[in-house]
């Protein structure tokens, strides 16, 4: 009898675990906890030097960046499509006060980064505002970005640091910065820009690719010459690995790029990107990459986010050309799994980000597994181009 009640309560005990745990789930409400991650981006601190780029949840700690980071214009991005999602003008108010703090950045030469840092700030802010004053910055920027474009090897070079490894690195990355060039053709009549993109994004498409049509990250230029020096890595596993968000930017850059042009062999590459990293063996069921599709140790790697979340974007644009459903339920399921308390940030951390998980650079050791401020950026504008389908 004693023995009969003690097996009745442990089945009892069981039964409650299993019936609590699937009410959690259930329970589990994407939109409020997308809400409360909206929030603490409300109540962060507007602070010129402190643009917030990654967190180490075990530390607490919000790594802070000054404008001239590649990433300061991810948070304003941020910012602007929380506004278009919630329309609540406090989000407005606080992407006008980031934004104008990367003004500054029209003027800095040293690096390519001027899309990311420039286009995702003042290039939202045009989608809510006919602003001149954002229109003559993104035109300035412009102007500062084709500085660094090379006649000979036709395309924009890409970092400066590493002189005595490289003569003139071109990182498949580049190609997001394309399209303030584009924007600034549009806005400024002035056809220099745009022609100077598509040099740029015809000489990507024939070096930067592999047979298999994945990318690699770093090309390296003779300047005097223009021939390839070398096609190595910088963020991936090796030289001859896929690194993820590479292949992501790959993806989305040869969108946006036919977006602009309406080239065919811009269309076909990023259709051929995809199609690598929609049937590569390593990506997992989830459709959440892994950092680097050749990772040694997959599946015990770190997810990036960011990744998933750039292709995820990409590919609702990319569906918009082609009607390939394959783009669209990718898309899908990456939003559909990002939105579950595995990926979103619990609601008690108060740093100002979304979605836990991205990777941001192997060569540092730095933001592995981390919520990142471009992750969330994509995520974002994923949720919003599906909306607007
Ligand atoms: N553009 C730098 C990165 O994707 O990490």
């Amino acid at each position: 009898m004693k023995h009969y009640l003690f097996k009745s309560i442990i089945f009892l005990l069981a039964l409650s675990t299993i019936l609590s745990c699937k009410q959690n789930k259930q329970e589990y409400n994407a939109e409020n906890a997308l809400d409360i991650r909206f929030k603490n981006l409300k109540k962060y601190p507007v602070d010129s030097l402190a643009f917030p780029r990654s967190y180490q949840i075990t530390k607490d700690k919000i790594k802070k960046v000054p404008s001239k980071d590649w990433t300061s214009g991810f948070y304003a991005g941020n910012l602007w499509q929380i506004y278009e999602i919630t329309k609540d003008e406090a989000y407005k108010n606080l992407a006008k006060k980031w934004t104008a703090f990367i003004e500054k950045e029209k003027f800095n030469d040293r690096t390519h980064d001027m899309g990311f840092k420039v286009f995702c700030s003042f290039g939202n802010g045009l989608n809510h505002e006919n602003n001149q004053e954002y229109k003559d910055i993104i035109v300035k920027s412009a102007q500062t970005l084709i500085t660094r474009y090379n006649d000979t090897v036709e395309s924009i070079r890409s970092w400066s640091f590493n002189k005595e490894r490289w003569d003139f690195p071109v990182i498949i990355d580049n190609m997001m910065n394309l399209e303030l060039l584009f924007e600034a053709t549009k806005i400024s009549k002035d056809s220099t820009f745009h022609k100077i993109a598509v040099k740029h994004a015809n000489t990507t498409l024939k070096n930067h690719f592999r047979a298999d049509n994945s990318t690699w990250h770093v090309l390296d230029y003779n300047p005097t010459k223009g021939n390839v020096r070398m096609r190595v890595t910088h963020q991936g596993i090796n030289d001859d690995s896929s690194w993820a968000r590479g292949q992501g930017w790959a993806i989305y850059g040869f969108t946006m790029a036919y977006r602009y042009t309406k080239d065919k062999r811009y269309l076909n590459q990023a259709k051929a990107t995809a199609a690598f990293v929609l049937n590569h063996k390593n990506l997992p069921e989830d459709g959440i990459p892994y950092w680097d599709y050749d990772a040694p140790n997959i599946p015990n790697e770190p997810r990036d986010v960011s990744a998933g979340a750039i292709v995820a974007s990409a590919l609702i644009e990319l569906y918009g050309f082609t009607k390939e459903e394959s783009y669209l339920n990718y898309s899908k399921k990456f939003l559909k799994n990002v939105q579950t308390s595995t990926y979103i940030l619990p609601g008690n951390i108060e740093a100002p980000f979304i979605l836990d998980h991205s990777s941001g650079d192997w060569s540092k050791r730095a933001e592995m597994d981390e919520p990142i401020v471009y992750g969330d950026y994509y995520f974002l504008e994923a949720l919003l181009r599906i909306k607007s389908l």
